[in-house]
């Protein structure tokens, strides 16, 4: 029996020694196999856009140059009125660097104290930064100190253009509303009464002028001059063969409108400055009949007059005033002169 636990322990050990594995060392590992021959090259990918390339379509040495040497030959460049009227809080706003910077941050219509040392408009003054770095996106952004609609001096009245005519209409727009048609006397007390030089903004819009009764409707929709053209439309397309108009000098140039009248050689189209220019005659004459206008001097005389009366000369200095010569809002224009001429 004894022998037989023997056995049986003995053959467990054995079992045991055996599932456990006495496997023994390795041996040494065999020499590396041949290199295996190369996979074809794959295909190469499409190179990716240089990180800049975007901002080098206006961020180059040279395109600062051009833009340089075309704004020295504008009239904002030369700043005629930043001397006299730069300075001044009432009328630094539109006329000076620095009266221009302050009043788009604190929204006011006059700076708070004059100026000392007025600036011309320079880049500064209509550039500031970037609102946005995705062109693509958001469009182009050539970081305008403001491009948000006006409200108008005269009448408080919202415009919007719509982009780059908003951030010039701050500055080219009356500063006073006309007479009322039909409002009996008006007294004029100063020779330098009238809406004011730059009354752009209004005429494109078609907005703030004497509106008086005659035979022609002024219009209820605006031009395509407004809507589908604007300021910087007319008044800075660049074009390389010229470098003398447009573009930072904002001369208007006849380029800009052959896109959309095929074949234009001049600014009078359709002889219509000529038309306005002759329509801005026949007022003059029949204001210096009544004695309103001083020819001589230059300027209105000073005195009381019926609303028709007053509004006449207002229409007249503001139409003389805008340059245009009916451009800007031709249907608008000749309905107004026309309208007045009637009045006398
Ligand atoms: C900060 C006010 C301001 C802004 C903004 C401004 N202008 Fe002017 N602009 C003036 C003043 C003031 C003058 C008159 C020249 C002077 O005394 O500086 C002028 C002159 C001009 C002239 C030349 C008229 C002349 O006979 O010399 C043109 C054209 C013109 N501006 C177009 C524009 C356009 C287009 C824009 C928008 C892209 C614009 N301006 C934005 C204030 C402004
Ligand atoms: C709302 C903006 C604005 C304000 C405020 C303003 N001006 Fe102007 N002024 C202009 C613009 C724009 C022109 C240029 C118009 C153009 O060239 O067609 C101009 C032109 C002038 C001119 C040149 C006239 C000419 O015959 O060429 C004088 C002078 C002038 N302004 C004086 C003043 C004075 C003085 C004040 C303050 C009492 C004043 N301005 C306030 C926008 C303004
Ligand atoms: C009276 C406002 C005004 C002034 C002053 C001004 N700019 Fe501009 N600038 C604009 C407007 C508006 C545009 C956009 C034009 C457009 O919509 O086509 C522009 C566009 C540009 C562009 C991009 C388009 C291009 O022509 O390459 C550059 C760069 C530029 N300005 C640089 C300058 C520099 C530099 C100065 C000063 C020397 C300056 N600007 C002065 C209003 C101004
Ligand atoms: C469509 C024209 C245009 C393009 C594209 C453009 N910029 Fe500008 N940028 C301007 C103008 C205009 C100004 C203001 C005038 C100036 O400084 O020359 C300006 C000003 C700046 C300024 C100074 C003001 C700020 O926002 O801090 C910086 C920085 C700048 N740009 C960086 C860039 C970069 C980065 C890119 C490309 C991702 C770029 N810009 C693309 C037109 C452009
Ligand atoms: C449809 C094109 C067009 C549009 C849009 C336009 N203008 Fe004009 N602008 C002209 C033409 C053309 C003249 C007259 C030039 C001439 O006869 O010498 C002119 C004249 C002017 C003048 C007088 C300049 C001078 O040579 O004596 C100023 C200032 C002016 N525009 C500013 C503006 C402003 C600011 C806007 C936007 C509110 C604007 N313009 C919109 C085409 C345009
Ligand atoms: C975006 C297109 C566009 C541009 C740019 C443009 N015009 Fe016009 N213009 C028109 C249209 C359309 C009319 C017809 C009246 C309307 O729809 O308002 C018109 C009407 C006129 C009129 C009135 C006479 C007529 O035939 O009805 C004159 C004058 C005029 N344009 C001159 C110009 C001048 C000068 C320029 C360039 C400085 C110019 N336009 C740029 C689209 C344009």
């Amino acid at each position: 029996m004894k022998k037989l636990i023997y056995s049986f322990v003995l053959f467990v050990g054995v079992l045991a020694l055996v599932i456990t594995g006495c496997k023994g060392p390795e041996g040494p590992a065999g020499p590396a196999g041949a290199d295996g021959t190369n996979g074809t090259n794959g295909t190469d990918g499409t190179n990716g856009v240089d990180g800049n390339e975007v901002c080098l379509t206006c961020h180059t040495l040279a395109n600062k140059t051009l833009v340089t040497t075309m704004y020295n030959l504008s009239g904002h460049a030369a700043g005629l009125y930043v001397g006299y009227a730069g300075g001044r809080q009432s009328c630094a706003m539109c006329h000076s660097d620095q009266g221009f910077v302050e009043t788009q941050y604190t929204g006011a219509d006059t700076t708070a104290f004059d100026i000392a040392n007025p600036q011309p408009i320079q880049c500064g003054t209509c550039h500031d930064f970037h609102a946005t770095f995705d062109f693509d996106g958001d469009g182009p952004d050539y970081a305008l100190r403001t491009n948000s609609p006006v409200e108008m001096i005269f009448d408080g009245s919202t415009v919007d253009f719509g982009g780059s005519g908003n951030l010039c209409a701050n500055c080219h727009q009356t500063r006073r509303a006309g007479p009322v048609p039909g409002s009996g006397n008006f007294t004029i007390t100063s020779t330098h009464w009238g809406p004011h030089h730059g009354p752009q903004a209004n005429l494109l819009d078609g907005v703030g002028f004497f509106e008086v009764v005659g035979s022609m409707t002024y219009p209820t929709s605006k031009t395509t001059h407004r809507i589908d053209a604007n300021c910087a439309t007319c008044h800075m397309h660049f074009d390389a063969a010229d470098e003398t108009e447009g573009g930072h000098t904002w001369w208007p140039s006849v380029a800009s409108c052959v896109p959309c009248h095929p074949g234009a050689t001049d600014f009078d189209i359709n002889g219509v400055q000529t038309e306005i220019e002759g329509l801005l005659d026949d007022i003059k004459t029949e204001m210096i009949a009544i004695g309103l206008y001083d020819d001589a001097a230059g300027h209105v005389v000073t005195g009381t007059y019926t609303a028709e009366q007053a509004g006449a000369y207002f229409n007249w200095i503001g139409i003389e005033e805008d340059r245009s010569a009916g451009v800007h809002n031709y249907p608008y224009i000749k309905a107004l002169l026309t309208n007045t001429l009637e009045s006398f």
